[in-house]
């Protein structure tokens, strides 16, 4: 049934070859039937582009109409497909309207509370926010988000008390916004605006609250367990909600919302979304270059894929000019205690508990450890047999690889216990399920070993439970977060660029939903970037471009460590490092480039250049110096697919310097070249990544040091693999009508008459492809007769790596195959219907940083040849 339309509108699109078309590859990204998002040349007027399309008998409606942008997005009646659209004279570039969702988020049950000084001390924003007395004042930033809870008293102007939105009242930090949706929207029905940018979801608000709320002084209306202030608490916002209280969003929606933010005269906007994998070519990659290009910021998230591994890096901070954020998690956080024979120990409590555990002295501490003296996991109802727990606080091991913190709580429930504490492993606090009724936690490992040495040496302590919240230092705190993803790109570009704190940030959360939450995700460290990049606007009284700012904040982050760690965690994990807002604020040097790519052995970069300008008003004499990063070896096992926890490896490069020592006069720069060698350690056939950073330390001890990260790949990344092997993939299987999928049968004879069964193909893309396809030749002959065409994809073009799992299955993607294929690259062209015959298929995915000559730069996987009987 689709296949018939699609052949129409490519037919039409080989007429005139005007715009192009963007196919979308990744088959998961869920389309809106019929809408598209147009653009016309820079030279057609609306009206123009109008009675073209007319002209072309297209039937059409229209949802939204963009000035900057030159398109508009539309919902087309007629049987024409995106070729046929961008066939039509005028027309540059014809998308899919694409849905997005809000990126996940992990929330817990409001047992810690962060103490928002303490994230600030992290970062140098209390220093600025002290000494400096910058507060972001005179900044306008834009949250493209679920809208803002502009009567929260965190978002009261000074001297109110309660928040408010100008459209409505006098002297409002919300001062411009839209709703651009309503409530009901989900993105399955028509957008309802209204105006009232009032947030039904939390996101934004939350959001909104990390760049500038004000929780520090509340007096009138819900209060914070702990005051708290955003990063700059006197900036200006507009709130444009693109969201409704459940559901997604569309393109065509956020291009509306870009529009109108940059109109507003929005100094910064920061949208990026969780959803399908995003392109360069993406229309809102494409408006965003073209308002950085008009001066405004665009930052992104890196993407909260850490426990993937590498190569997951995500598309939206990727561009030249924008940043990608990584997430460190918040040192401090003040957290209900539980002392025990003289130490004091932090717990989370279970969201099915709900509240602070309230024992009585009677309730000891009994831990589940075997003969060894371990702790046991507690998922065995025989632990509990000849123990006597009742009324008791049992101590278990958290690890929940065998099961649940629901089913350890059932089975501790029903051998009568008082409460459960968990050790997390492997550090840290987990967020527990818990089960109903039972006092439950997870406390942190060393908490854990610290009760049960005590316990050991008197089994008669009591436990303690405090009334109330206090700060603590929080065991893995103040360091990379474990959710945050690793890069590199597909073109082995330094990605993340910076990181800022995103784990446990505890803020303003919309009143109707509780006032306060603690949220982490990278979507938490994103604003706090664009919070301080609003204080820098303020204090350099300018608006220095994208590309500068992210460089100065770059050049003077903090390179910190993994939790327990001797060596400096890989900076395609930590990028430049933690933000540190008072370095980039008071810096009397810039180093540039941002980074240096090395590449990989075949392509290696290993002769740079470095220019060290000295913005201060003194000469100034710098040391260059050398600090190694830890290597990232994700192949140590001939695995196709990265280890979804990559091996560290002490692969170090050395580095020589044309000189060591520079002097700069004020206002002069000087370049100083730097010669890389790859390291001598590391296995070039695992293609571990190394990294490290170059400094330039000045004389006196009140300017920073600056510094530039460098990653490389040591091997040639031409080897590393695109398809994952591990699973038996790439693999054809048959496919029928009913969706069931089974084996080629024996005699490899396939009768494809469309309604019944098809052939199929399956891959997994384990890392970048620039390029794939999967290529139909006869099998007589040999002769290449096309690309394969699957529904409305064809097999060809760029692809970025998949994740491990989707809702719980190996993620797959899936080709089937009905005999269509496109003859030749390009995509104009008119795809062609095969007949019953003998063909051989191949899965060819060009390896990184070739040129893509065929067959030579290909990874190519012989499918089998296919007897299809008409
Ligand atoms: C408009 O721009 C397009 C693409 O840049 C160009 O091909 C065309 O000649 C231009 N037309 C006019 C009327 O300037
Ligand atoms: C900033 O980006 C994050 C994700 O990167 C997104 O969740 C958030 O809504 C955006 N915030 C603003 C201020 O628009
Ligand atoms: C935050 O709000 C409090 C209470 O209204 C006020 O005293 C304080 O000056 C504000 N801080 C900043 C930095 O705006
Ligand atoms: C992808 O590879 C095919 C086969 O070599 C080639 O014809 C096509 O131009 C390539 N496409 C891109 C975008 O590089």
């Amino acid at each position: 049934m689709k296949i018939t339309t699609i052949i129409s509108a490519l037919a039409a699109a080989a007429l005139v070859s005007a715009g192009k078309f963007h196919i979308p590859k990744d088959s998961k990204a869920e389309l809106q039937s019929n809408g598209y998002i147009i653009q016309y040349h820079d030279n057609v007027s609306r009206t123009n582009a109008h009675a073209n399309l007319k002209k072309h008998a297209i039937d059409y409606k229209i949802r939204n109409e963009y000035d900057v942008f030159n398109g508009a997005a539309i919902t087309v009646n007629s049987k024409h497909g995106g070729d046929a659209l961008a066939a039509v004279p005028g027309v540059k570039h014809v998308w899919r309207i694409q849905r997005y969702s809000l990126p996940k988020t992990t929330s817990n049950g409001g047992g810690k509370v962060d103490e928002a000084s303490s994230v600030h001390h992290m970062t140098g924003v209390d220093a600025v926010h002290k000494k400096l007395k910058l507060t972001g004042k005179g900044v306008k930033v834009g949250i493209i988000d679920s809208g803002i809870d502009y009567k929260h008293p965190a978002f009261a102007a000074p001297g109110a008390t309660e928040g408010c939105f100008a459209r409505y009242g006098k002297n409002c930090r919300v001062k411009y916004g839209w709703d651009l949706v309503g409530d009901a929207y989900t993105s399955f029905n028509t957008p309802i605006p209204d105006g009232d940018p009032m947030d039904c979801r939390g996101h934004g608000t939350h959001v909104a609250g990390i760049v500038g709320g004000n929780a520090s002084n509340v007096k009138v209306g819900p209060k914070p367990l702990v005051p708290w202030i955003g990063v700059a608490p006197d900036v200006t916002f507009g709130a444009y909600r693109i969201f409704g209280c459940e559901g997604f969003t569309s393109t065509d929606v956020i291009l509306a919302a870009m529009e109108m933010a940059f109109n507003d005269g929005m100094d910064i906007i920061n949208m990026s979304l969780g959803g399908g994998s995003a392109y360069k070519e993406n229309p809102t990659s494409v408006l965003a270059d073209k308002l950085v290009s008009f001066g405004m910021n665009v930052a992104g998230a890196a993407g909260n894929d850490g426990t993937e591994g590498v190569w997951m890096v995500s598309d939206t901070g990727l561009g030249e000019t924008s940043t990608s954020v990584a997430s460190f998690d918040n040192a401090y956080g003040a957290y209900y205690t539980v002392s025990y024979a003289g130490g004091k120990y932090p717990y989370n409590f279970a969201s099915a508990w709900g509240k602070a555990i309230d024992l009585p002295a009677s309730a000891t501490l009994v831990p589940l450890f075997d003969k060894a003296g371990v702790l046991l996991d507690g998922c065995d109802a025989a632990f509990y047999n000849g123990i006597d727990v009742k009324g008791k606080v049992v101590l278990v091991l958290g690890d929940y690889t065998r099961c649940g913190s629901a089913a350890r709580g059932a089975i501790a429930k029903t051998a009568g216990v008082a409460g459960l504490l968990a050790a997390t492993t492997p550090f840290g606090m987990t967020n527990l399920a818990g089960a109903p009724g039972l006092p439950m936690a997870s406390i942190e490992n060393r908490a854990g070993e610290a009760l049960l040495a005590a316990y050991k040496k008197n089994p008669k302590n009591a436990l303690t439970w405090s009334k109330g919240p206090s700060s603590v230092k929080v065991e893995g705190g103040g360091a990379p977060a474990e959710m945050s993803s690793y890069g590199l790109d597909g073109d082995l570009r330094s990605k993340p660029d910076i990181a800022a704190p995103g784990g446990n940030i505890y803020g303003a959360y919309p009143r109707s939903l509780g006032s306060y939450a603690l949220l982490s995700g990278t979507s938490m460290a994103t604003p706090y970037y664009v919070g301080s990049q609003a204080l820098y606007y303020e204090k350099t009284k300018s608006k220095p471009s994208g590309p500068d700012v992210r460089r100065v904040f770059k050049n003077t982050a903090t390179i910190s460590k993994n939790f327990n760690s001797k060596t400096y965690t890989s900076a395609a994990k930590q990028g430049a490092g933690l933000i540190n807002v008072w370095n980039a604020l008071t810096t009397t040097t810039h180093a540039s480039p941002d980074r240096f790519d090395l590449l990989d052995s075949d392509n290696f970069r290993g002769v740079q250049k470095i220019t060290i300008k000295n913005i201060g008003k003194k000469t100034e004499t710098y040391t260059l110096s050398h600090v190694v990063a830890d290597a990232l070896n994700s192949y140590t096992k001939k695995n196709a697919w990265p280890h979804p926890k990559p091996v560290i490896e002490a692969d170090y490069a050395t580095v020589k310097f044309s000189v060591n020592k520079v002097k700069i006069p004020a206002g002069k720069s000087v370049k100083v070249t730097i010669t890389f060698t790859e390291p001598k350690a590391g296995n070039a056939a695992q293609f571990p990544i190394y990294s490290g950073y170059v400094v330039a330390t000045p004389s006196r001890e009140d300017s920073p040091a600056v510094h530039v990260p460098y990653i490389g790949l040591k091997g040639k990344v031409r080897n590393v693999p695109i398809m994952d092997t591990d699973l038996g993939l790439p693999q054809l299987a048959v496919q029928k009508e009913n969706g069931d999928v089974e084996e080629l049968p024996a005699s490899g004879k396939v009768d494809w008459s469309f309604k019944k069964a098809a052939p199929a193909i399956f891959v997994r893309f384990a890392s970048h492809t620039p390029n794939f396809t999967i290529r139909i030749h006869d099998a007589k002959t040999s002769k290449f007769l096309g690309y394969v065409v699957s529904g409305s994809n064809v097999a060809l073009g760029q692809n970025g790596r998949m994740t491990n799992l989707n809702d719980g299955e190996p993620s797959v993607n899936k080709y089937d195959w009905h005999g269509l294929v496109l003859p030749t690259e390009d995509l104009s062209t008119k795809p062609v219907q095969l007949g019953a015959g003998s063909y051989k298929i191949y899965v060819a995915s060009q390896r990184k940083l070739t040129k893509g000559a065929y067959p030579g730069d290909f990874e190519i996987f012989d499918l089998g040849a296919l007897d299809i009987t008409a």
